[in-house]
């Protein structure tokens, strides 16, 4: 069958940024002396010392090197935020919205300056210094951009974690990190709920002795707790503090920040990002991938707890200065039309959000969508998961009216930013397809074995040779980051994604190959999983894989060994789903439990997750090969409770 071949849209090549000419011509030179081609792009940044050293790097396991830039120094907040001033004063840096319809901010420049410079010397005043990490446990508001870049204002290191995760998933984040302040706020609104943040905080805080200072911002007028001595409100901190905070001088490969994401053994590990060659590659693909020009409004749907907000909704346009929206609600309250509404009051021209979100807003069907006026809207970007053929047309056709191109990028929490997709005024688009790979970067699909594959191929996608935006440890475990991305393939980085690539050199991405689950596009680790259900007093055992998902993409399947004599009960189903929701939080909650007496073991006594991930996805022919199972009427079981439970819903 041949490819279906989006063109790219009459007459945008011919304003692009990036046209087909200059993607090939500059992606070959990038490749061929990558030095050369990134130091070109660093000088996208206002440097305090420029580097003479571009890059020092090697991805031998024994010998681990990740530098780029390393004898310059430059500040990241004057680089987001000064840089932009006195030009853009006035302007709206971000257009913000509330959860509840009408309630909105602009935030200009000239007022973030402020802020970022006041809460900088509160900051400072509190004790924090060069290098020491602060927290930040916020809902969608302006207020996280104004930590975010008070702290790397002084060197501070800041690690974002979501605000939907519960005290306990908090808490460990924080005693990674080590924390020396958190900021957060009295509560978070969502879809016309409050989310008690203060109050999970302190609960996260009860047993975290490295925190010395809460800053709290009243995002409502709702009472939260308050212990003198240690929390101040923000209000009241900022309007003391004086409104010049002199930027420190920072080491390109001195950290920018944590953050945390999960992988295949049980602990969140904190990815630390650097700061020159993080910067360079965030401002600099930004503008390419998206198309940005000066007057464009852009929009990410991303969470500022992600890695996607941290590089495209934070760091991007703000390095070049753009006028984006944050949202902080869902795109469903008060109704399924919330987004587009919104797209129309903003005249959003570039929008960037996740194929889980799309799927679950295409069945609401195109009514929503055409009460509203989207024809402001030039460029589209997907991002987080495999997107399927079906939502990339509905977002083609019914969001973008079937003139603006896609760019769904592939890249992870690792890789700081972007590393393939189809550049909207140089490569066509194929639904579900992340296209080809972006400046300086060299995609390998590699065999079981490692061999390199030539052409057309499915495997294992790796990486070659290094990019200045990729994290450079794991904090306190860098061993683990050796283990994890750089043993397995020697001389690669590997994504633990499965891809294949067509005859065009185009990317599909196939999903996890590891054990990770992507639902709706947030990463969960089946270990850290699995470790949660069996900390409940009634469980023995736990085993969870992935299973395909119509809205989720994947949902959470879990196996569960109940102690000998407890009662398999629909009482005790839905107190694990809790149980889960308040140990990680709501996204990590099973989607399916299914109480399963053992658990199919190797000898070695392995559990086979193979089978287990067959009989989740209804498959329940060919296990393979089998010989190697301790008890195999284990399996049998399995798949008589499975298709037990399938006959139920069928009929009910
Ligand atoms: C998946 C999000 C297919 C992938 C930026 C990766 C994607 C993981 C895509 C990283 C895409 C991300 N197509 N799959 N365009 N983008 N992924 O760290 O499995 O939250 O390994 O970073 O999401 O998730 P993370």
């Amino acid at each position: 069958m041949p490819d279906e071949i989006y063109p790219i849209p009459t007459g945008f090549a011919e304003r692009a940024r990036v046209n087909a000419e200059d993607y090939r011509r500059r992606y070959r030179a990038s490749i061929e002396n990558p030095d050369a081609f990134w130091a070109e792009e660093a000088k996208f940044l206002q440097w305090i010392k420029p580097f003479s050293r571009i890059s020092d790097t090697s991805f031998d396991a024994r010998d681990l090197r990740i530098r780029w830039f390393e004898d310059g120094t430059l500040n990241a907040s004057v680089n987001c935020v000064d840089r932009h001033l006195p030009g853009k004063a006035d302007c709206a840096a971000i257009l913000w919205e509330g959860d509840a319809p009408g309630e909105s901010r602009v935030v200009t420049w000239g007022e973030l300056a402020d802020k970022v410079n006041r809460l900088a010397n509160v900051l400072k005043s509190l004790g924090v210094a060069k290098g020491d990490v602060v927290t930040i446990y916020l809902p969608v508001i302006p207020e996280v951009m104004v930590a975010m870049m008070a702290c790397v204002r002084i060197g501070a290191v800041h690690s974002v974690v979501f605000s939907g995760f519960s005290a306990e998933a908090l808490a460990s984040r924080i005693a990674d990190a080590q924390a020396k302040v958190l900021v957060t706020a009295n509560e978070g609104h969502r879809g016309g709920r409050a989310h008690p943040l203060k109050h999970n905080a302190d609960e996260a805080l009860r047993d975290q002795p490295s925190v010395r200072h809460v800053v709290v911002i009243k995002r409502s007028s709702a009472d939260a707790p308050f212990t003198p001595g240690r929390d101040l409100w923000y209000d009241e901190a900022v309007a003391s503090a004086a409104p010049w905070c002199e930027p420190v001088e920072i080491g390109a490969e001195d950290p920018l920040f944590i953050l945390y994401t999960s992988g295949s053994t049980g602990k969140p590990k904190g990815l630390v990002h650097t700061t020159g060659g993080y910067l360079t590659h965030a401002g600099t693909s930004w503008r390419n991938i998206f198309d940005w020009r000066e007057g464009d409004v852009f929009w990410s749907t991303a969470d500022v707890g992600w890695v996607t907000a941290h590089t495209y909704k934070i760091y991007g346009p703000l390095l070049n200065g753009a006028t984006s929206v944050m949202f902080e609600g869902v795109p469903t309250w008060p109704d399924s039309s919330r987004w587009w509404s919104l797209i129309e009051k903003h005249k959003v021209s570039i929008f960037y959000t996740a194929p889980t979100a799309l799927r679950s807003l295409m069945r609401e069907g195109d009514g929503p969508v055409r009460k509203h006026d989207l024809s402001s809207l030039r460029v589209l970007g997907s991002v987080g998961e495999p997107i399927n053929p079906d939502a990339w047309r509905w977002f083609h056709r019914t969001i973008g009216g079937g003139r603006c191109p896609i760019v769904d990028t592939y890249w992870q929490t690792e890789t700081g930013a972007v590393l393939l997709t189809p550049l909207p005024g140089a490569v066509p688009n194929k639904p579900g397809m992340a296209g080809r790979p972006y400046f300086g970067v060299r995609p390998e699909v590699v065999d079981a074995r490692g061999a390199a594959l030539e052409g057309p191929a499915s495997g294992n996608l790796c990486f070659r040779g290094s990019w200045p935006g990729q994290a450079r440890t794991i904090l306190n475990d860098r061993e683990r980051f050796i283990q994890t991305y750089f043993a397995p393939y020697p001389g690669r980085f590997f994504t633990g994604d499965g891809a294949a690539r067509d005859e065009d050199g185009y990317y599909r991405i196939s999903g996890r190959v590891d054990d990770v689950v992507n639902v709706s596009g947030h990463r969960l680790g089946t270990v850290e999983l699995e470790s949660a259900i069996a900390s409940h007093p009634a469980v023995t055992e736990a085993a969870v894989v992935g299973y395909p998902h119509r809205v989720k993409g994947q949902g959470v399947f879990a196996y569960v060994t109940l102690k000998e004599g407890v009662a398999e009960t629909e009482p005790l189903r839905r107190e694990i789903m809790g149980w889960v929701r308040a140990r990680i939080g709501p996204i990590a909650s099973p989607d399916i439990i299914q109480w399963s007496p053992a658990l199919p073991k190797n000898r070695a006594g392995k559990i086979l997750r193979r089978i287990l991930a067959k009989v989740a996805a209804n498959d329940f022919e060919d296990f393979g090969d089998v010989s190697t199972l301790a008890e195999p009427a284990v399996v049998e079981d399995i798949v008589k409770r499975r298709q037990q439970a399938l006959a139920i819903k069928e009929t009910a």
